[in-house]
């Protein structure tokens, strides 16, 4: 699909079992909200290292995982090992292309957390739409999860406190994002440094880079229609806060066109 992208593809390799320890959880509450209300099997697409699709099966909902990278997906296999029959039996993981993926099977609710911009090109974006069109109920949700274009600034960096590991070491994430406008894509230049926790003499360090489309409200209900979906209802953050132009991300519920 394209090489004007290949720089960004293999962004989740290196730092993989470093994934969970900085992602935020505050969108859980919120999946698992239209989980009690939808039902399951849940469909988790790019469902990295299992974060949300392992809060669902905790609360009892199966969960279809589809995922990509082979480091994402060791750690999700990793941590599948360490659970309970209970929640292994509600987990079903696909190492699969969000892009170009066949379950054989709809879905009542399909969620894609933080990552539809991993889809880089238009056509990508297409081809993961077209995938979930045909894997959706008629009746079912499909929850599309946006940082909306406009709100990127060209150049950021941050640099996140020190979080303890194993061995008496830590880990600390900085990472360097820049937002190219005409191209429409967020690069993102993470490193991860890996000390020693007493001496803080520094053992390793990770770089990895990744990218993201930046997708425009307009170009997002194009490329809904395009699909045959259509929103029915949208949120600014995951506390159901209505989406306006001082959002900070664009969630969208979104429901297969008549
Ligand atoms: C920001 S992480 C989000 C992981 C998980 N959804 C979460 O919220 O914790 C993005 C994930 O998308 C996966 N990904 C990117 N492109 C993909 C593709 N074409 N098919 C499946 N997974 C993909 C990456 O490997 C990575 O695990």
């Amino acid at each position: 699909m394209g090489n004007e992208f290949e720089e960004f593809r293999k962004g989740y390799e290196k730092a993989a079992k470093y994934y969970n320890l900085f992602a935020s959880n505050e969108d859980i509450p919120f999946y698992l909200s239209f989980a009690n209300e939808f039902g399951s099997p849940v469909l988790d697409l790019a469902a990295g290292t299992g974060r949300v699709s392992f809060e669902l099966a905790r609360k009892g909902f199966d969960v279809f995982a589809v995922e990509n990278s082979s480091a994402m997906l060791a750690v999700f296999r990793e941590e599948l090992a360490k659970q309970e029959s209970s929640i292994t039996n509600r987990i079903s993981l696909h190492d699969a292309d969000m892009r170009n993926f066949s379950l054989g099977r709809k879905f009542p609710l399909i969620i894609i957390p933080t990552s539809f911009g991993h889809a880089l090109a238009t056509e990508e974006q297409l081809a993961l739409l077209r995938c979930v069109h045909d894997h959706l109920a008629d009746s079912g949700i499909f929850i599309l999860d946006l940082f909306p274009g406009g709100r990127q600034p060209e150049y950021a960096s941050f640099e996140e406190p020190p979080v303890d590991i194993d061995g008496g070491r830590t880990v600390s994430r900085s990472g360097i994002m820049k937002s190219d406008p005409l191209k429409q894509i967020l690069s993102i230049n993470l490193t991860f440094t890996i000390r020693d926790g007493h001496t803080g003499t520094v053992l390793e360090e990770i770089n990895q880079k990744s990218g993201a489309a930046v997708v425009f409200k307009r170009e997002a209900d194009l490329l809904l229609m395009l699909s045959n979906l259509e929103c029915v209802e949208e949120f600014g953050d995951f506390s159901k806060t209505p989406y306006s132009s001082d959002s900070g991300r664009r969630i969208l519920v979104i429901r297969k066109k008549e």
